[in-house]
């Protein structure tokens, strides 16, 4: 794509592992609801947001609740969420990560943070990454989810560069297609037979290169 002039991480599962945390807490108000929640549900949960995966989650009990209830279901798993993420350090930064960074720096790119989680702040503090980043995009101050391009759009707007000149980051099949729908080039981290569309993929950010980029 050439060198990009800034590059878009979302966090969790690019920057940190915080699925197992959601995960955990999701499976506790399965458990209290009175039915199972696998790994495999957990899946779709990813990239999506709280209110929106508390649906999924009731889906997948074939519950009905009233929004009311809703709202102290997702404050009840959110509660038990934020304990498990108050205590995370820099050691839960993934691999390749800080390199990565660090060479972005190097070569003058700034970055920003593109996430659904009204609790990215938090975990970037946690993580001692907070200040890094040039922007920070999230749950908070976004009205649409992925897979719309908001997030994203947003992020370039902040670092007043052109989508077509941002790299973005997503472990999530929602988050490439908003990256895509940015008008993005988009490098999807995980399995490239689980994430479509996406312009590369890589395991880890331990495969990524200013250089590979520029390829
Ligand atoms: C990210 C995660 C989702 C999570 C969402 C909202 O996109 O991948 O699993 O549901 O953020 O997180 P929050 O911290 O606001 O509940
Ligand atoms: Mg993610």
């Amino acid at each position: 794509m050439g060198k990009p002039h800034a590059v878009i991480f979302d966090l969790d599962g690019v920057i940190v592992d915080t699925a197992k945390h959601h995960f955990q807490a999701w499976k506790q108000l399965a458990d209290e609801l009175g039915f199972n929640f696998t790994e495999e549900d957990n899946e779709r949960l990813k990239g999506v947001s709280r209110m929106d995966s508390l649906n999924i989650l009731l889906e997948i009990g074939g519950l009905n609740k009233s929004e009311s209830e809703k709202q102290e279901l997702a404050a009840r798993k959110n509660k038990r969420y934020v304990e498990a993420i108050s205590v995370m350090d820099e050691s839960e930064i993934l691999p390749g990560v800080l390199r990565f960074l660090q060479e972005l720096k190097e070569h003058n790119i700034p970055y920003a943070l593109g996430s659904a989680s009204k609790n990215a702040p938090l975990i970037l503090k946690q993580i001692g990454l907070y200040e890094k980043f040039n922007a920070i995009v999230d749950g908070n101050s976004i009205s649409k989810a992925k897979p719309d391009p908001e997030v994203f759009l947003r992020g370039a707007e902040e670092l007043s560069v052109t989508p077509g000149n941002c790299v973005v980051f997503e472990d999530a099949q929602s988050g490439i297609e908003a990256g895509k729908a940015a008008g993005m080039y988009v490098v999807g981290v995980g399995d490239s037979a689980v994430l479509a569309g996406a312009d590369d993929y890589i395991r880890t950010m331990e495969e990524m290169t200013v250089s590979r980029l520029e390829k």
